[in-house]
């Protein structure tokens, strides 16, 4: 007799995974392969961060530390909060995790109970859906494009909820977001989280993307009531639509410290104890070394933002080489390192498209399926992220192949 095995684990694969697995396979077969899947800085770690790391491997020992991060740690995040965004965070009430997927799996488990609806936008970040799914919890997909620049909206939410006949209990929002790069412009984040508010709807803001931004900067959930954006709930005493939103954010972006695996959460009050308790039993804590290493990352503001120069670059050469290949329909790539496009007229098949231009150049690009289980038959992500030789060489080839 078999043994039984989890309906947990019958999640669908995170796509991006696996064409890098089968990039890597072409790659040890002596092929080359133009790396554009995968959104990771191809830059290290900071200098100041690796000296930091580097420094405390002298015998000391690397221990577990509180669950809810070094103090410096928090308190460096906090700091950040003040240059960034103008806004005062209490450490308390951040938590440092495992990359924000530790930070996800945290925050959603402190936040909602098994049966509970959480909306996403689509196209957005598989894992949110696939984990929320692993979590017993139902992801409610809202469906986005280019008139809401792929965010969602009190009535692209209501327009989801007249589809399901049920309300939703939480929503997540990424801005910048992946895979379209696109922001949620302020007004329009004060409107959805005042919606969201007053119908005790929990909002999980997803700020990973901070910091990588083209036109204008990031604003926080945390930054609306500075900014008058985000007026009393329903309740009136419940306070503004900020409150009790969670934050999530990450190293492995702005930061260039993707293996590394750290992240944070900036939790509301009444989630602070659940998510300390969940992080000791989940995890202990959060990589140790990582965390020493990340205090230095917050001083080595020059050498990232050459990697945001960096960005700029390769965001303005790939999209140029899209509109030579006749390739028009790109989502507004206010942020991130992504270009989201629709190649429609080109495949009905996005899977197939990527295998091909696999194959036949050894470029390497996640099909849209990923994003949009619905939709994404007819779009492809390319990631920016990697050396600008690598996107001129991409664009170069790419723009052959699709005019052969
Ligand atoms: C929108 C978004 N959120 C979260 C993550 C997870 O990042 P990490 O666990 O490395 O912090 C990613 C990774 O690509 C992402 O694109």
């Amino acid at each position: 007799m078999s043994l039984k095995v989890a309906r947990r684990g019958q999640i669908p694969p995170f796509i991006v995974m696996d064409v890098m697995r089968s990039a890597f396979a072409r790659q040890a077969s002596g092929q080359d392969v133009l790396h554009m899947e995968v959104g990771e800085p191809g830059t290290p770690a900071p200098a100041a961060a690796r000296a930091a790391a580097a420094a405390a491997l002298d015998g000391r020992p690397i221990g577990y530390t509180e669950a809810m991060g070094i103090p410096a740690l928090r308190q460096a995040i906090a700091a950040h909060y003040q240059r960034t965004q103008g806004v005062a965070v209490d450490p308390q009430r951040i938590c440092v995790t495992a990359g924000s997927s530790a930070g996800f799996i945290l925050g959603f488990s402190a936040a909602f109970d098994p049966g509970d609806r959480v909306g996403l936008a689509a196209p957005g970040y598989p894992c949110y859906r696939h984990i929320l799914t692993a979590l017993g919890l139902t992801a409610v997909s809202i469906p986005v494009g280019r008139e809401t620049r792929f965010q969602p909206t009190p009535e692209t939410i209501e327009a989801a909820e007249a589809r399901d006949g049920k309300a939703i209990d939480g929503l997540i929002v990424a801005s910048p977001s992946n895979p379209t790069g696109s922001m949620l412009l302020p007004e329009e984040f004060g409107r959805l989280a005042t919606w969201c508010r007053a119908r005790a709807i929990r909002l999980v803001s997803d700020e990973i993307y901070h910091g990588i931004t083209y036109e204008r900067p990031a604003v926080s959930i945390l930054a609306l009531p500075r900014r008058g954006l985000a007026g009393a709930g329903a309740d009136g005493a419940a306070g503004g639509a900020a409150d009790g939103a969670i934050v999530v954010n990450s190293f492995s972006k702005y930061f260039s410290m993707t293996g590394w695996r750290l992240g944070w959460l900036v939790l509301p009050p009444e989630l602070i104890r659940p998510v300390e308790c969940l992080a000791q039993n989940y995890f202990i804590s959060a990589p140790t070394l990582s965390q020493i290493a990340a205090v230095a990352a917050f001083d080595a503001t020059e050498e990232l933002e050459g990697h945001v120069r960096t960005y700029a670059r390769n965001r303005a050469i790939l999209w140029d080489a899209l509109k030579r290949a006749g390739i028009a329909d790109v989502a507004p790539p206010d942020g991130a390192f992504y270009l989201y496009a629709d190649v429609g007229h080109l495949t009905n098949d996005s899977l197939d498209f990527c295998r091909r231009l696999l194959a036949e150049t050894g470029i390497a690009i996640t099909p849209g399926l990923d994003f949009d289980p619905e939709r994404g038959s007819r779009t492809i992500r390319f990631s920016f992220a990697g050396p600008t030789a690598v996107v001129e060489q991409v664009a170069e080839r790419f723009e052959r192949w699709v005019r052969r």
